[in-house]
Order: C-alpha cells, then structure tokens, then sequence
C-alpha cells in the first residue's frame, strides 16, 4: 500500500501522470525534484502531497545542512500548490521537530517523515473503520448493494496507501460488505478515469466509470446510496475544499436526499480559517482542460478556465468522517471536538 518511500538516501514516487498506463516508479533527489512532483502532479492527493513535503525537508537537509536553505525549502514547498492545507501541516511539524543541535537533523527528520507516512496509513484505516460504520446502517436498512459515488482519487494514491474516501470502500469490501463504486471520471485531470478504477481494480473492488455529467441522472434513478469523497481543507464551519467538481456532486445529491460525506483525517482541518470563502482556490493551466494527452480538444486561440478546486457548502453535507470520530452538523463544535482529541 505504500505510495511513498525513503531509499539510500533518494525519496521514491508512483509518477501518477503514467498511470493507468505505466507503472513507473520516479527517483526524487533533491528538493527541487520535490517541488516539481507536487506541481506536475506526479504526486497529488492532499496527504500524499504532505508525505511528498515532508520527504523534501530531509532531501534539503542532505542536500545543505544550512538553516536558512532549509527554511526557504519549507517556505516552496509550502507554496508548491496552495489548497490543500496538508502540506503546510507537514512542513511545519517537520520544521518544529529538528531542534538545535544539526548534527542530528538528517535522523530526526528521516524519522519524523516515516512517522508522518505511517501514521497517515494508521487513520486512514480509522477513517475507513469509522466510515463503514454509515455503510452498514445503509446495508441495514436495504439487504442488498451499496452503491457509492465518488469523485476525483481519495485512494491510496491520494495518501501514503490505503485512502480516505476508498479507505471508507477498503473497509467496507474487506467487512464482506457487497459495495458498488461509481466513480466520477473527474474532469480535466481525470483522476477518477486513471486513478479511482485503477487502483479499485487492483483491489477488486467493483467499480464503473461515468462521466461528471452522468452522475445527477444516476442519482435521480435511486442508482446512488450515498456519495463520499476527500478533502483538501476544511475550515472551522464545515465547509469543505476539494477537487472541483464536488460542490456541484453534493447539490445534486441534496436535491436528490442522497447522503453526502467527506473522509479526511484531522490534518485537513484548518480551524483558523472561518469558512470556505477564506480558502485559497488553486488557478491551474489552461492547457490541462484544452488539451487531453496532449491532444487539442479545443481550436487553436481558445483559453480556457481552471479553477483546480470548488468549495461544498456545510449545509450540504451530511458529516465529516475522521480517524478520532464523525463529525455531524453543527460542524463547528463537532469538528472542534474531533481536533482537540488525541
Ligand atoms: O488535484 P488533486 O488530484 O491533488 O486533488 C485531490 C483531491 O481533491 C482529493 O479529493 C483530496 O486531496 C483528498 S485525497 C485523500
């Protein structure tokens, strides 16, 4: 299950722009090397591009045991994408970790970082335990499929192995429960198409693709149980940012009294931004929507819009599910709650 690893002395990615096609495993070097990987989006998903960060912070100590390199390192990587709250999360606890002394940096670090990856894997579990929770009062009720909706990648890939969203599918597939997984194809980068039914597959966990635009007709059809997705960053009130596309999922499934559910652990809170107006929305390249595999969809001339993320609403949504417990409306007493427990 392990998305990210440490290897004499060289961090070691899944260069996620390959696959479904390509299992290529990528050799990270240098913090630049790292940067580059979260921007490209070799690695993305918002506790793998944390994992991914914290890594760059041993690779800048390696690379020049120089406080003020290693703090301008903390500072790109901070910058290297500007939603998911993870990264900054990481950072900063590696930073807060390495104490005076510079002889010992290299091994705190090192250590601190593995901690960080297996303590992600640790709560996704949790999540995913948490999570089937609310499956099996569905199952309960109905004694036959659940059907799943989810949209872009909370899997494994997104983590450092096993998921939020498809942490809350592992478990329950692994429960024996018979699940469903409709998967959003998650356009433009296409992480539900590439990335959702890859890893799925893999599990063998049954899963179909639809295109964002067939996910209202199935859910009118009563095709949808519930819908679960992940997050980038949730503020103090609920409001959740995530891969865009979600908001317009969970007003759909609103519409339709459809239950909606974010996964994400406890490091994707950030309670000292209000609400989700106050949440930095990535602005990515026009060529991600023009193009698809390089391929022009679009005349030459034409730019187009890429807002990479959107904000759902805490009224659309049902609770927010955590390593530490689910979280119900009112979000902001719960989501306190959950934070402030160890
Ligand atoms: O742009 P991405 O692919 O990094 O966006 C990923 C998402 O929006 C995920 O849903 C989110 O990071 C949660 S991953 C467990």
């Amino acid at each position: 299950y392990h998305t990210i690893w440490f290897e004499n002395n060289i961090v070691k990615i899944i260069d996620q722009t390959k696959l479904p096609h390509q299992f290529i495993i990528k050799d990270l070097k240098t913090v630049k090397d790292t940067i580059n990987a979260i921007k490209t989006m070799e690695v993305r998903g918002a506790p793998l591009i944390g994992a991914t960060a914290a890594y760059g912070i041993v690779l800048s100590i390696i690379e020049k045991k120089d406080p003020s390199f290693i703090m301008k390192s903390a500072q790109d990587l901070i910058q290297s994408r500007p939603t998911a709250i993870n990264l900054k999360w990481a950072v900063d606890r590696m930073i807060k970790k390495l104490g005076s002394n510079s002889n010992e940096w290299l091994n705190i670090a090192i250590n601190e970082a593995k901690e960080i990856c297996e303590e992600d894997i640790k709560f996704c579990k949790n999540i995913g335990l948490n999570g089937l929770k609310i499956i099996e009062e569905i199952y309960n009720k109905k004694k036959d499929t659940v059907n799943i909706l989810t949209h872009c990648n909370a899997g494994a890939l997104a983590t450092a192995g096993y998921g939020t969203a498809l942490g809350v599918v592992r478990a329950a597939a692994n429960a024996g429960k018979n699940i469903r997984v409709l998967a959003n194809e998650t356009r433009p980068f296409l992480q539900g198409a590439r990335l959702t039914t890859w890893e799925l597959k893999e599990d063998g966990i049954p899963v179909k693709l639809i295109t964002d635009n067939m996910c209202g007709f199935f859910m009118n059809k009563q095709e949808i149980d519930l819908v679960v997705v992940g997050a980038d960053r949730i503020a103090a009130n609920g409001d959740v940012a995530n891969k865009i596309g979600t908001y317009m999922v969970a007003v759909l499934a609103k519409e339709n009294n459809i239950p909606f559910y974010v996964a994400a652990p406890v490091s994707t809170l950030d309670l000292s931004i209000a609400s989700g107006n106050g949440i930095p929305i990535e602005e990515r390249s026009s060529e991600e929507v023009t193009n698809i595999n390089q391929q022009r969809i679009s005349p030459e001339g034409i730019e187009a819009k890429h807002p990479a993320f959107d904000i759902t609403y805490n009224h659309l949504i049902s609770a927010i599910i955590t390593e530490n417990g689910i979280a119900y409306p009112p979000f902001t007493e719960s989501l306190k709650a959950l934070a402030n427990q160890k």
